[in-house]
């Protein structure tokens, strides 16, 4: 079996939710690329080098983590990690079609490659990097979501 998965996402930021994830899926796969996207759709609030270096320090000393970023196609990327399993999360049903719709295409792409769903962790499924930039934006506390390091450069972006 090839043992490396590649979990990605836009991580605007990462919260609690993602370093779950993340930690979780290393319990079954050895290695783990965590592939921050530039993701073209979006306009992000962290540009890409910040989002990797939050998860970065979020991440150190972590066991058969790699950092990465990507731009493109996820699959493309995928294969160049010579990884053959995709890991999302999944918060609640809303969340299905549109992953449901990505594994698809993912799979007809290349179907050597697989995604794998997580269920977040059940202190989690409420909390998305959307509504956590929102408290920050306008001055409430975000330590309960998201890991000091994602703490401080929300304060940073804000001024609070
Ligand atoms: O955290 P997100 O924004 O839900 O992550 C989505 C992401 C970044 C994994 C996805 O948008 C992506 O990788 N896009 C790259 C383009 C791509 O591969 N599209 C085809 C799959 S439908």
């Amino acid at each position: 079996m090839n043992a490396v998965a590649v979990y990605p996402g836009s991580f605007d930021p990462l919260t609690f939710g993602h370093v779950d994830i993340a930690r979780r899926a290393l319990k079954i796969f050895p290695k783990l690329v965590i592939g921050v996207s530039m993701n073209v759709k979006k306009f992000p609030l962290f540009d890409l080098e910040e989002r990797v270096a939050m998860w970065q320090e979020v991440m150190e000393g972590e066991a058969g983590v790699e950092v990465d970023s990507y731009v493109g196609l996820l699959i493309d990327y995928v294969k160049s990690k010579r990884a053959r399993a995709i890991i999302r999360g999944l918060r609640a049903v809303s969340d299905f079609e549109y992953e449901f719709q990505m594994a698809h295409m993912n799979y007809k792409l290349d179907s050597s490659v697989e995604t794998f769903f997580m269920m977040t962790g059940q202190e989690h499924f409420y909390v998305s990097s959307q509504t956590v930039k929102e408290v920050a934006s306008l001055g409430g506390s975000v330590d309960a979501w998201v890991p000091p390091p994602v703490v401080r450069r929300l304060k940073e972006k804000y001024g609070k």
